[in-house]
């Protein structure tokens, strides 16, 4: 695990934006895996500047989101779909039909949750999947106690995850407690992990994960396992992190590799 530090959630989004930027540039038809959540919403608005400006064109990029609602479909408001569509996708050059969010409304969501392993197979893999990261460390709808192991499947959410979300439902609204998820082990697969995490709110998952044991009671954990993920977090969520210094000390190092190999 690479653990970046920096000063402030701006700081976080640009540092996560500028890797899927330079990402794409030298891969065009990049295959992306996208979150939702407000931690993400910033470096979506990184990169819909950086294609304003023309620094980078997702005509040829497809996406995969992490997760969706079960029993919700993608024109209601609060679906990932819709989130996708208002936070990134409309503001951009990507074509639709190369972006999936797992079908919320699938008539048989079992098969639907095969079927999109079996598409994210045939796209020949996901190369960076953006991450964030819950309070009870989830990633995606991974509640604490998924299997480490598991695909693309209907998730139960946990009391916490609901009342976190609460806030984008109004109060006579139907608030859904199921999912269809990403698995970890979907995730484990992918070449790249790119997770953010923002605030204090955050620090004790950001322990649990980095600090803490390989354990289905932190699933981001997992990502201890994970041959190329960066954790980017600003001092807030790294506050508990019992090595910061070692941590700031191995990205100097890095630096100075980079420099070196440069000349
Ligand atoms: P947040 O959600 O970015 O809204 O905090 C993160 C998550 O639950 O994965």
């Amino acid at each position: 695990m690479k653990v970046v530090i920096l000063k402030d959630s701006d700081s976080v989004a640009a540092y996560g934006a500028d890797i899927f930027v330079k990402h794409i540039n030298k891969k065009p038809n990049a295959v992306l895996g996208l979150a939702t959540g407000s931690t993400p919403v910033a470096l979506y608005k990184k990169l819909i500047s950086a294609y304003s400006n023309g620094h980078v064109s997702f005509a040829d990029v497809s996406t995969f989101n992490l997760d969706e609602y079960l029993g919700i479909s993608g024109d209601h408001p609060q679906s990932y779909r819709y989130f996708m569509n208002q936070q990134f996708f409309d503001h951009i050059n990507i074509d639709k039909n190369s972006t999936a969010v797992p079908q919320g409304d699938a008539e048989d969501p079992i098969a639907a949750c095969e079927a999109y392993e079996t598409d994210i197979k045939q796209k020949g893999g996901i190369d960076i999947q953006l991450l964030g990261i819950g309070r009870n460390g989830h990633i995606g709808f991974n509640e604490p106690s998924s299997s480490l192991m598991s695909r693309t499947r209907v998730k139960t959410l946990t009391r916490a995850t609901i009342d976190d979300n609460a806030r984008f439902f109004s109060a006579d609204e139907y608030q859904p407690h199921l999912s269809l998820t990403m698995g970890i082990g979907t995730i484990l697969e992918t070449k790249l992990v790119v997770l953010l995490a923002t605030g204090e709110s955050k620090a004790n998952a950001i322990k649990a994960m980095v600090e803490g044991p390989l354990t289905a009671s932190c699933p981001a954990s997992a990502l201890q396992m994970h041959q190329d993920a960066v954790i980017i977090i600003d001092e807030a969520a790294a506050s508990k992190l019992l090595d910061i210094e070692f941590y700031k000390h191995i990205e100097i190092e890095n630096e100075k590799l980079k420099e070196r190999l440069a000349r």
